[in-house]
């Protein structure tokens, strides 16, 4: 078989990502660059700023995927780019630098929506060790943009089963953060001071959701934080911890934990079993709707230690499958391996598509 290379680049957000994918299963080369310094002092992601950081990173990033995997542009069977969803003028710089890439070289230009990227991911890792997921599979991709439920079928056919109704979860932990003053990105200190915390300590109460009883809820857990935080006098603790922030670009846990109470603690760890509660039992009641043979959890909330725990605590009747936690936050490998079926179906895109931030993927 000839070997298939894509190159392909992600831009929907703050990281501008660059890889070279063979055969939709080997990564050759994946390269992020992350804009979390620029956004981390305004506690979430500037869209302005986005933009002029991807211009300023698309070119370098982009080299040099193709100098690690040691691959020219002739060498490539496509070129892939993220579409959608994401932030409109960060998305357009990955885009069109992928557009011009493919019209000066002829390679052929792929579309690739970013949560279908996320769902390919975990099936590029399980092909690549031997273990393909079970098809039909029930994909939660949670992240700071989405949280949503997918029955995924042979042929990548998708089909939305639930999704939050307000915040999705990776924004609901980096509300919380920021309310706090842990800074942005706020998933990450979360799932590293939890274990400090009792998880029963603070109760939250479930949304019962009308209509649709898959779709999620996160901003009544939200305000609950904020009420709580409301009710007690906690100005010095988070004007020092905004203070930590400010001396140091990523304090480590018992940096934190010098400046954060037990009840502070108990708070976080009980915020973080809410949504880990709320995100696996909504994803168990609908994998057993459609009789799932295999759950997909990705996106960046994915890289969630307590999330992966209690996952396979569970002990669901199918395989839970996890990415890697550099396969799990937005890179470009995952929009290389989403773009390998759509190749093999010469399924390309032509160059006057647009980058649309509301993309559905079903
Ligand atoms: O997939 P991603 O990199 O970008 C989007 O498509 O949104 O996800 C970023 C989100 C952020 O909200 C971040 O706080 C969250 O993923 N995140 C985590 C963890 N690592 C990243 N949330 C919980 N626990 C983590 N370990
Ligand atoms: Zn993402």
């Amino acid at each position: 078989m000839k070997e298939v290379r894509i190159l392909a680049i992600e831009s929907s957000c703050d990281e501008t990502a660059a890889a070279v994918v063979e055969n939709g299963q080997t990564i050759l080369s994946s390269v992020v660059a992350s804009q979390i310094t620029t956004h981390g002092k305004y506690g979430g992601v500037v869209p302005e700023l986005a933009s002029r950081e991807h211009l300023r990173a698309i070119s370098p990033v982009v080299r040099e995927a193709l100098q690690r995997a040691n691959t020219r542009l002739e060498d490539l069977s496509a070129i892939a780019a993220t579409v959608g969803p994401g932030l409109v003028g960060s998305l357009l710089v990955g885009l069109t630098y992928a557009k011009s890439l493919s019209f000066a070289s002829g390679v052929p230009l792929i579309a690739v929506n970013h949560i279908e990227g996320h769902i390919h991911a975990v099936i590029l890792e399980a092909r690549r060790d031997g273990t393909p997921v079970e098809l039909p599979a029930l994909a939660l991709v949670v992240s700071g943009g989405h949280t949503h439920l997918f029955e995924v079928r042979e042929g990548c056919r998708y089909r939305l089963l639930g999704r939050t109704r307000d915040d999705a979860a990776g924004e609901a932990f980096d509300k919380v953060a920021k309310l706090l003053g842990f800074g942005y990105p706020g998933g990450p200190v979360i799932d590293r001071l939890a274990p400090y915390g009792d998880p029963r300590a603070v109760k939250f109460t479930f949304a019962k959701m009308k209509g649709n009883a898959l779709d999620f809820s996160f901003s009544g857990m939200k305000t609950a934080v904020l009420r709580w935080v409301e009710s007690r006098d906690l100005d010095a603790e988070i004007a020092a911890r905004r203070a930590l922030q400010r001396e140091s670009r990523s304090p480590s846990v018992e940096q934190w934990l010098a400046l954060t109470p037990k009840d502070t603690l108990d708070l976080l760890a009980s915020f973080q079993h809410a949504v880990i509660h709320e995100l696996l039992t909504r994803a168990a009641a609908c994998a057993d709707t459609i009789d799932a043979r295999s759950l997909i959890v990705s996106g960046g909330v994915a890289c969630n230690t307590g999330l992966r725990e209690r996952a396979r605590a569970l002990g669901l009747p199918y395989p839970v499958y996890f990415p890697t936690p550099g396969l799990s936050t937005d890179n470009a490998a995952m929009i290389g391996a989403a773009a390998f079926p759509k190749l093999e179906r010469k399924e390309f895109a032509a160059f006057d598509i647009a980058a649309q931030a509301n993309l559905a993927l079903a």
